[in-house]
């Protein structure tokens, strides 16, 4: 019997402005797609914006439906457009805010794991690291360099 340690560095910032200044405006971009989130059964908004290696910023928010499954996660509304737009184009960083519209999220909030199981798979297929940042609706941010290290374990084509 053996025990395996996995250990998740983050870098914790405590207000944007700490940000260097061009992920800063990567972060303004997804407060802004925030607001056009789609989101009236959860009252939650998300957004996300992506700093694409060509210099563009491909940005996201939460789609909801009447059949709640039928939605879709900022972040995967994001790289799939991404994705669709710009194939082949690597994403360099990925700027995520979320906040109820209830009440303002405070602490930093990550990608569900659905999010993280999709971003895994653009990150593999470009073999470059995406360096992800994650807020509430304002204060501290989180970052972690790769998406290898808000899911270690991923599942993926090696498997299969
Ligand atoms: N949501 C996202 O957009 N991203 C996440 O990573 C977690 C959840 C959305 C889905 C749904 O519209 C709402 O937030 C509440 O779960």
């Amino acid at each position: 019997m053996q025990e395996i340690k996995i250990t998740t560095i983050l870098t914790c910032y405590d207000h944007i402005n700490e940000l260097p200044q061009q992920t800063q405006k990567l972060m303004e971009h997804a407060v802004e797609a925030r607001k056009n989130a789609y989101a009236p059964y959860s009252n939650f908004r998300v957004g996300a914006a992506l700093l694409l290696a060509n210099g563009e910023v491909v940005t996201g928010n939460n789609q909801e439906n009447a059949a709640y499954p039928s939605g879709l996660c900022a972040e995967r509304v994001a790289i799939f457009h991404a994705g669709a737009k710009y194939p082949g184009v690597q994403i360099k960083q990925i700027a995520i805010t979320a906040t109820s519209d209830l009440h303002v999220n405070k602490t930093p909030i990550p990608p569900c794991g659905a999010c993280r199981q999709s971003i895994a798979e653009y990150e593999m297929r470009q073999d470059e690291a995406i360096e992800i940042y994650f807020m509430g609706g304002e204060g501290k941010i989180m970052k972690s360099n790769s998406l290898k290290d808000l899911l270690p374990l991923v599942f993926d084509k090696t498997y299969l």
